[in-house]
């Protein structure tokens, strides 16, 4: 499929039907994280459920979805842990893919639940990092296997951010996305975001990484601002885009020819520091990228 322009859209939080309402034409995609629309109770409730919706946000979301395009984001899935696939809360996301019809679905290349004494799925509270390696990828290969019936999408994997260097690893993640997408039918959710992050705790090369990436690989990027925490430079999606962030998306971003949308993320915690009119001029700046690079690729097809 050609892709004649990569969508504009934000990740969804509970302040985005806010900027939806207050700048319609910016937003043509949102990325829908499942998670933030349940309360999941795993060991059970009164009335033995284990998944209770947040119904007005969903209905909201309905509501902001007309004319747009949605994907999934998802975060609980943890697909890179050894544990066995969580079927039930996979079946809620399918539901969720069906009802709010995602065109496509993506999860993170870290992992989210990890064994703790003993607990085979205790969060970590944070994504923490995967060896790149055999093991890990047929980990990941099977549950795909399994997952992309279920949704009836189109699956990408996000790559991460790091703060210190992973060892043990054979492959580089970019090695590993690559391997995704030809043996896994897989794409790449490049946050180049999360690029940054690792070039400013010191564990990666941003060119070397985009210049060994797969250009095909990538269907959608994200961007994002972040901050400093102990020491460690952060994706806490709290502030504007840095501008070498900009630099890559322009550079590199004419290769991708099969992006399908470009998405900014901020923390709804951070609303009034970026401000309405902050979110409206990075939105515009968006439409500018998105404008140019559909530009240099047809005029490379042409
Ligand atoms: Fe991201």
């Amino acid at each position: 499929m050609k892709i004649e322009r990569a969508l504009v859209g934000l990740l969804n939080n509970p302040v985005v039907p806010a900027v939806v309402a207050h700048a319609p034409d910016l937003v043509e995609y949102i990325d829908v994280i499942p998670d933030r629309l349940w309360y999941d109770f795993e060991f059970g409730e009164a009335g033995g459920r284990r998944f209770r919706r947040v119904t007005g946000a969903i209905e909201e979301l309905k509501q902001c979805a007309a004319g747009r395009v949605l994907g999934g984001h998802c975060i609980g899935l943890s697909l890179p842990s050894a544990i066995p696939l969580d079927l039930a809360m996979a079946e809620e996301v399918a539901l969720l893919a069906r009802e709010l019809e995602f065109q496509w679905f993506s999860e993170h290349l870290s992992m989210f639940l990890v064994a703790h004494g003993s607990v085979p799925n205790a969060q970590a509270g944070l994504g923490l990092p995967v060896a790149f390696d055999e093991e890990s990828f047929e980990i990941i290969r099977r549950k795909l296997v399994i997952l992309k019936p279920m949704l009836g999408c189109r699956m990408l994997m996000e790559n991460t951010a790091v703060f210190t260097p992973v060892p043990d690893s054979d492959m580089s993640e970019p090695q590993f996305l690559n391997r995704l997408y030809s043996e896994a039918d897989c794409g790449t959710l490049l946050d180049l975001h999360n690029l940054y992050v690792g070039q400013q705790n010191g564990v990666l090369s941003s060119r070397q990484y985009l210049e060994e990436i797969n250009p095909a690989c990538v269907e959608e990027i994200h961007i994002a601002g972040g901050d400093e925490l102990a020491g460690f430079y952060t994706d806490s999606h709290s502030g504007l885009t840095p501008p070498e962030v900009w630099e890559w998306a322009y550079e590199f971003g004419p290769r991708f020819e099969n992006l399908r949308a470009i998405v900014f993320e901020f923390h709804e915690s951070y609303f009034e520091k970026l401000g309405m009119q902050g979110i409206v001029e990075e939105l515009e700046r968006m439409h500018q990228l998105a404008d140019r690079l559909a530009s240099r690729t047809q005029s490379r097809v042409a």
